[in-house]
């Protein structure tokens, strides 16, 4: 595949994996990209999974065809990219590395050697002349580790964009873009909003024809779709209206609840999404909550306690900073129920989250009073007439951006001895936001 008349694709297709990222069922396999800049100099962009090194070699050498190899650019250090890198500097001993000191760092703890006589280290508005082509640096931490780079090629007005507007799924598998790439962004690196947000913002300054990501296939056309995607995710905005209902049911009281609520939801006229969150995909049942406007959570009180999956459900929503939605809740318990209760804390420190007025409370089964909750319930997200009952009041507080990261400090004042947790770099690099 020549993504340019110089630039080559060289990735490889991984249909054996199990889970990526030890978690992630990938039905379709995963794609390891990674591609070779022919120019005066030669670039292999990023290295691919270990299982795959020779195969990525062998891809290497056959483009090269008797060329010598100039340059290893690493933008990322998860092994999914990095694997590769040692066997690489035995088969092309001469090429130099380029890449972030954080990496370099990582570097030495996963191989034993920093490489210090390869190195090329490059930070944010760095350059690398190939010849013909020059390629700029681009810092990107916390998309999705924080030695992230990202490289503009302004000759081919490409940018290789690390893991951004990567997807799951290898690339001799048709499927939709969207499906695949919103699970794995929400997934991987949803919690860092304001990180993907920054880059967006560099991005925003530069003529961008092809995106080259690490996953995934390379985006030649409508860019704005995908950047238009990728702004509405990282800022945490309900990309549709719609109601997701994840619930857990043991002995199928809470089940028929659900449904009753379902159908007359779609009834009304509402898109709804149902999960069973003993069964189904979790990353998919979370990629759902962050994909619609609304949300109801259904579970029983257990162990004096909430249903495990729905404990474990809430935990991957707030991780991922969920927040600007509207959450509804169902319990059900034989003596003594505290499931919303204990959800609703869940959400303690949630932003910008309103919780429904009507609560849906079932002791074993749904009685005529419980129905009516529900059809109360139905009628309040049906009409979006939910509470406005944000969860944390923001009164007072500022907000403070960091200008190299986008790692986003909240409080009255910025302390001036501030260190950025992210990027290390002092209270001077961070400007007031609104
Ligand atoms: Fe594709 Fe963050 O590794």
């Amino acid at each position: 595949m020549h993504i340019t008349d110089d630039i080559k694709y060289i990735g490889v297709n991984d249909h054996e994996i199990d889970l990526f990222e030890g978690q992630y069922i990938v039905p379709n396999g995963m794609a390891y990209n990674s591609y070779l800049i022919l120019d005066e100099k030669t670039a292999v962009m990023d290295s691919v999974d270990g299982n795959f090194t020779q195969e990525w070699l062998d891809k290497i050498a056959k483009e090269l065809d008797g060329r010598q190899l100039d340059y290893l650019v690493v933008q990322h250090m998860e092994p999914d990219h990095s694997a590769s890198i040692m066997d690489f500097t035995k088969a092309y001993p001469e090429a130099k590395i380029v890449s972030s000191s954080k990496a370099f760092a990582m570097m030495k703890n996963f191989f034993g050697t920093d490489f210090s006589e390869k190195q090329v280290v490059v930070n944010e508005g760095s350059q690398l002349s190939l010849g013909k082509h020059q390629l700029n640096f681009i810092t990107a931490p916390m998309v999705h580790w924080p030695e992230v780079i990202m490289t503009y090629d302004s000759t081919d007005k490409v940018l290789f964009s690390a893991d951004a507007f990567g997807k799951f799924g290898a690339l001799d598998v048709e499927e939709d873009w969207a499906c695949e790439a919103r699970r794995y962004y929400i997934g991987i690196v949803g919690k860092y909003g304001s990180q993907v947000q920054a880059v967006l913002r560099k991005a925003a300054k530069l003529d961008i024809e092809k995106i080259c990501a690490l996953h995934g296939p390379v985006l030649t056309e409508n860019l704005g779709y995908y950047l238009n995607l990728y702004n509405i995710w990282s800022s945490y905005q309900p990309e549709e209206e719609g109601v997701v209902i994840a619930y857990t049911s043991v002995y199928g009281n809470t089940k028929k609840a659900v449904m009753q609520l379902a159908e007359k939801l779609e009834a009304n006229g509402c898109k709804v999404v149902v999960n069973d969150l003993a069964r189904c995909d979790w990353a998919e049942a979370v990629e759902d909550a962050f994909r619609y406007s609304k949300l109801v959570l259904a579970t029983t009180t257990y162990n004096a306690d909430i249903f495990p999956f729905m404990r474990q459900f809430i935990d991957h929503l707030t991780e991922r900073n969920y927040s600007d939605r509207t959450v509804a809740f169902i319990e059900n318990g034989t003596w003594a129920p505290v499931a919303t209760k204990i959800m609703k804390g869940m959400f303690e420190k949630s932003k910008n989250l309103a919780f429904a007025e009507n609560t849906v409370k079932i002791m074993s089964a749904l009685n005529d009073e419980s129905t009516a909750q529900l059809m109360a319930l139905a009628e309040e997200l049906s009409t979006g007439k939910a509470e406005e009952a944000v969860v944390e009041e923001e009164g007072g507080k500022r907000r403070f951006e960091c200008s190299v990261c986008g790692y986003i400090y909240e409080g009255e004042e910025l302390p001036e001895d501030f260190v950025c947790p992210i990027c290390q770099l002092g209270a001077e690099v961070f400007e007031e936001i609104e």
